[in-house]
């Protein structure tokens, strides 16, 4: 399994650091979507999910986290421990996140809206679709 992790470029100076992250650019899609996650209880493990459609760029704005990805062949855990770094997660791929520091922000650019439809919480299920829509 390939992990795509992208470095944005700080646009640092004497203030202090800022990155901007455009669409097409440094996001490889349209977003059309951004949440994010923080007090995160100890312990405590997000995801268990795929999704069939989107697509996501997962940054660790703040703190320090971890991301499980599971192609159905093969599993990689990540770090997520510098802003400017970002996890390029694409569809049919299971995610957990976990390790979540106190101080955790994790952001998430993704390619669609909220659609309940497109996710797979059953990993049996993510198992099969995948058998059926194999990589091209
Ligand atoms: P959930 O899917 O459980 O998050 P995670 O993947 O991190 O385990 O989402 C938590 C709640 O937030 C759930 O009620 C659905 C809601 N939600 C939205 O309304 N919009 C969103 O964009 C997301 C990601 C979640």
């Amino acid at each position: 399994m390939q992990v795509v992790k992208y470095v944005f470029q700080p646009h640092g100076d004497d203030r202090g650091q800022l990155i901007a992250l455009e669409e097409f650019k440094d996001i490889p899609f349209k977003i059309k979507r951004v949440y994010y996650m923080y007090d995160t209880a100890g312990g405590v493990v997000r995801g268990h999910h795929a999704h069939k459609k989107l697509e996501q760029i997962l940054v660790c704005i703040h703190g320090s986290c971890k991301i499980r990805l599971d192609n159905g062949k093969e599993k990689k855990v990540v770090p997520l421990e510098k802003p400017y770094e970002g996890l390029y997660v694409a569809n049919n791929m299971w995610r957990e996140m976990f390790d979540f520091s106190e101080d955790a922000v994790l952001l998430v650019f993704a390619s669609e809206l909220y659609d309940e439809s497109d996710y797979i919480r059953d990993y049996d299920e993510f198992m099969n679709f995948i058998k059926e829509h194999p990589e091209k």
